[in-house]
């Protein structure tokens, strides 16, 4: 299905500003999200390609009181501290993306008043993300863990699409790898079948914008310095 052609500037300047406008939200406001528009986000999102038409994904949707039940358990297994640490960055980083990442400490933590050598400040931030930032919704991404890297990537396009779709619509979203440690906890807690996998998690509700941690612009590379046209003929 194509786009009717008059339309085509104004869809992508709309595409456009939506993707520049999304950011990761880390404050919401208590409003619910109805049940409903949780409902059509998730089925326009499920527009997202995938392998052979594959679909790897699953999501677990949480609100009320299983929510707080999953946040609660989590922040215990947090302090707890038992669980290995999760392998979503290898240790150590290379040098190229460890400074990213201290670059986005930096402006993460200066944004929040926290000092970056103060670690229980920070922990206690980091624990926010199993409080799902305060959002009403909590999402918990799954995967067969059977599949291969690259069926990662479908369920990648998928959260993107819900990032977009949300953002569209006046809701936030923050995706959050942060839940990938506590598998253990989330299995149990959520009767995972077999084979599933947590990938991430994902808190979405209505911003908060006067919080200024909602206000931060991650810069990003320019086009020069992370493509090559070296074979561009
Ligand atoms: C796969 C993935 C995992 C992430 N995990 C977390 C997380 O656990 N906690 C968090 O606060 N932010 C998390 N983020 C958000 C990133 O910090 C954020 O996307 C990045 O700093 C760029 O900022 P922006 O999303 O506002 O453009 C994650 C983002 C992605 C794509």
């Amino acid at each position: 299905m194509s786009m009717p052609e008059h339309s085509t500037m104004d869809v992508t300047r709309v595409v456009d500003a939506v993707l520049r406008a999304r950011r990761s939200l880390r404050a919401y406001r208590p409003d619910a999200v109805p049940r409903p528009v949780l409902e059509d986000l998730l089925d326009v999102a499920s527009s997202a390609p995938s392998n052979s038409n594959t679909q790897p994904w699953r999501v677990h949707v949480l609100a009320g009181a299983a929510k707080d039940a999953l946040g609660a358990a989590l922040r215990t297994a947090f302090r707890d501290n038992t669980l290995p640490p999760s392998p979503h960055f290898p240790d150590p980083l290379p040098e190229e993306h460890a400074q990213r990442q201290r670059d986005f400490g930096a402006v993460y933590y200066r944004t929040l008043g926290i000092d970056v050598a103060d670690m229980p400040a920070r922990m206690r931030q980091t624990e926010k993300n199993f409080d799902f930032f305060g959002a009403p919704v909590g999402l918990i991404f799954t995967i067969d863990r059977r599949l291969a890297p690259h069926s990662w990537l479908d369920l990648g396009l998928l959260v993107q699409n819900i990032m977009i779709a949300a953002s569209a619509r006046g809701l936030g979203t923050c995706p959050q790898v942060s839940f990938a440690r506590f598998h253990p906890v989330i299995a149990r807690h959520l009767s995972f079948t077999e084979h599933e996998q947590t990938v991430c998690g994902m808190s979405l509700g209505y911003p908060d914008r006067d919080e200024p941690v909602n206000h931060m612009a991650m810069p990003r590379r320019g086009v020069g310095e992370f493509a090559s046209f070296d074979h561009w003929e």
